[in-house]
């Protein structure tokens, strides 16, 4: 992905986040000018439990039909040390056709919850023990409410639904194409995007980044290279 669509896209996901009147805290406003006239010492947690903007084609080169646009609200340390934050949450971005490809987590268990917009496709599996998909009928919560479904079913959830997602679950979402774009959330446990994503297909978490412009914001993932920090990282 170019630099210069992905400042498009972080544009265009601020002004949509602001239509549903879904406030970001102030760094997610910080141009790297603006970063840089700060203490950035005080910042350390944001840096290093990669809070703020990852705007992800995973690795695809075609971010509208795979990807998805985070901002990462809290977080913890996995362990508990340095940050006791047991919790993390996401406010997110799926427009219409785009996947977030397959994926569980071994440690996460989480809360998607539809926020707004569209409708929010979710196909589910469970896995074998070799971490395929399994052909089993999978049991979910959908805001307190127990559900049987076929492998492979496809949810259709509408602002203000939720589902949990459990450990060892495979999930694969994507708003429906028609409907406009999803503003989903996402409350968990402690989020380690380096080690707890087991995708079925291989996949890269993060983007290429063609440099062609400067960035408007920094990525969570970038802070380091962009921004003079002096504390080396507590968490890598
Ligand atoms: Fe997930």
């Amino acid at each position: 992905m170019r630099r210069s669509q992905l400042n498009e896209i972080l544009a265009e996901s601020q002004a949509l986040f602001a239509k549903h009147q879904i406030a970001l805290p102030p760094f997610a406003h910080f141009t790297p000018n603006e970063w840089a006239k700060h203490d950035l010492s005080r910042f350390q947690e944001v840096f290093d439990l990669q809070l703020g903007w990852d705007v992800t084609d995973m690795g695809s080169n075609d971010f509208a039909s795979t990807g998805l646009t985070l901002f990462t609200l809290r977080n913890g340390s996995v362990g508990g040390k340095p940050y006791p934050k047991p919790y993390a949450e996401k406010i997110m971005i799926s427009r219409e056709g785009q996947v977030t490809p397959c994926h569980f987590h071994w440690y996460k268990m989480e809360d998607i919850i539809h926020r707004g917009g569209g409708n929010m496709i979710i196909e589910l599996y469970n896995r074998t023990t070799d971490e395929q998909c399994d052909t089993t009928d999978i049991d979910v919560v959908l805001d307190g409410e127990r559900q049987r479904h076929k492998a492979g079913s496809r949810l259709r959830l509408t602002a203000g639904q939720s589902i949990t997602l459990t450990q060892g679950l495979y999930h694969s979402f994507w708003a429906e194409p028609g409907f406009g774009p999803v503003i989903l959330g996402e409350v968990s446990m402690v989020n380690d995007d380096r080690c707890d994503n087991r995708f079925l297909q291989q996949q890269s978490r993060f983007s290429e980044i063609e440099e062609d412009e400067s960035p408007l914001h920094i990525l969570c993932n970038e802070y380091a290279r962009f921004l003079p920090l002096q504390e080396p990282s507590l968490c890598r």
